[in-house]
């Protein structure tokens, strides 16, 4: 029997779309690119004719009535109304994290797509990296976890970006709507803080969510928040929490404009060290490394293990496929996503408490 393609629409042909999905979706044969939405109509002309793609669009809504399409992958930074008419449409979503900017508009979401019963899934990518997913594995079966921290200081990927891939940069997109988005998202986030600065989440909201991500992933929901603090602007975040089993796991982001990439899970058990060290994201093909430390005789070893050069965003467009054409729950379901902002706004209510959690 002939394979099923899922014919796809693109919303939103920015940075992440020309690095990685745009060539990914194109590559896989599972999957045939249909037609590319962006207010930029220069850029949707350029990335169509670059990847033979046949319906172009400037306005998401007429994509959605003129395209027969199996689903829509949205690389916006607003996802919220476009997700909630697709999913209206009947379209399974795949969409890039954070999955919306608090949690109103993630019920939203959540409504239309039980509604409408199609598969909702988040471009979390790291939870689909083979490295990560060995280390986690290594770090949940640990003996005696005591402390685990969370280390994201590397909004650099801009200084990077220019000698990995020239992205072309939209020059007509109507100023009123790029203030209409901002706007828009600003006001979202302030919801997601109770009224306050919403400068104060966005690096944790945009960058740090893949590290609340995965912290849940390997450590389940904290029992507490204990402490908050965030300066510059939010520029700079820490927090600590108690989970599991009484460790205790911290997490440090941090906006940078270092070149290096900075990204690592450490995990301190009783007779090990367990180290998940990521790459720059947009080095193709270079693998997430583990690192053990454990006592071996009188003395400790240290080894490092490479899992596989297998790409993190192309196993999450095979795990998409897999989802839809075989009706499973996506790793990064919409729950995940809810749960991800959730624990933004725990971590943001610790700070707003001089530090500590409000207990309900
Ligand atoms: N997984 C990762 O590591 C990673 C890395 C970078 C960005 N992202 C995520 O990807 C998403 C996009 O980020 P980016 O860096 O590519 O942003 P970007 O600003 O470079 O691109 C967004 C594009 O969407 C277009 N757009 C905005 N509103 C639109 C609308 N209503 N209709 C059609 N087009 C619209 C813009 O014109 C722009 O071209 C964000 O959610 C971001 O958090 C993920």
């Amino acid at each position: 029997m002939e394979k099923k393609t899922l014919r796809i629409g693109v919303v939103g042909l920015g940075q992440i779309a020309q690095m990685e999905w745009l060539p990914y979706l194109h590559e896989l044969g599972e999957y045939t690119l249909c037609a590319l939405c962006d207010v930029s109509s220069s850029l949707v002309k350029q990335m169509a004719k670059l990847w033979n793609v046949p319906g172009m669009y400037t306005d998401w809504r007429e994509m959605l009535k003129n395209e027969r399409l199996d689903a829509l992958v949205v690389l916006t930074i607003n996802h919220t109304e476009i997700c909630v008419a697709a999913a209206e449409a009947g379209l399974h979503l795949l969409i890039e994290k954070p999955l919306c900017d608090n949690l109103e508009q993630a019920e939203l979401i959540r409504q239309a797509v039980v509604e409408n019963h199609v598969t909702l899934m988040i471009g979390e990518m790291k939870r689909y990296d083979p490295g990560y997913l060995l280390g986690r594995n290594l770090i949940r079966n640990m003996k005696g976890l005591k402390l685990i921290r969370f280390r994201d200081y590397c909004d650099g990927l801009r200084r990077s970006q220019d000698e990995i891939m020239q992205v072309q940069i939209a020059s007509d997109v109507p100023e009123l709507l790029r203030e209409k988005n901002a706007r828009e998202h600003r006001e979202a986030m302030i919801q997601l803080t109770g009224g306050r600065d919403p400068a104060l989440v966005e690096t944790l909201l945009m960058g740090g969510v893949h590290d609340v991500d995965l912290l849940r992933d390997i450590c389940g929901e904290p029992e507490k928040v204990d402490y908050c603090d965030i300066w510059n602007h939010g520029a700079d975040l820490l927090a600590h929490m108690t989970v599991k089993n009484g460790a205790r796991a911290v997490l440090e982001v941090g906006k940078t404009q270092h070149k290096w990439f900075d990204e690592e899970i450490i995990a301190y058990g009783e007779e090990a060290t367990v180290s998940i060290r990521f790459p720059n994201p947009y080095l193709k093909n270079a693998p997430t490394r583990v690192v053990i430390k454990e006592h071996s005789g009188t003395g400790y070893q240290e080894r490092e293990l490479t899992v596989s050069y297998d790409e993190a965003f192309r196993r999450e467009l095979l795990h998409f496929y897999d989802c839809v054409v075989n009706k499973k729950l996506p790793d990064t379901c919409i729950e995940e996503g809810t749960a991800d902002i959730r624990l933004i706004q725990r971590i943001f209510s610790a700070y707003r408490q001089g530090g500590k959690e409000e207990i309900e």
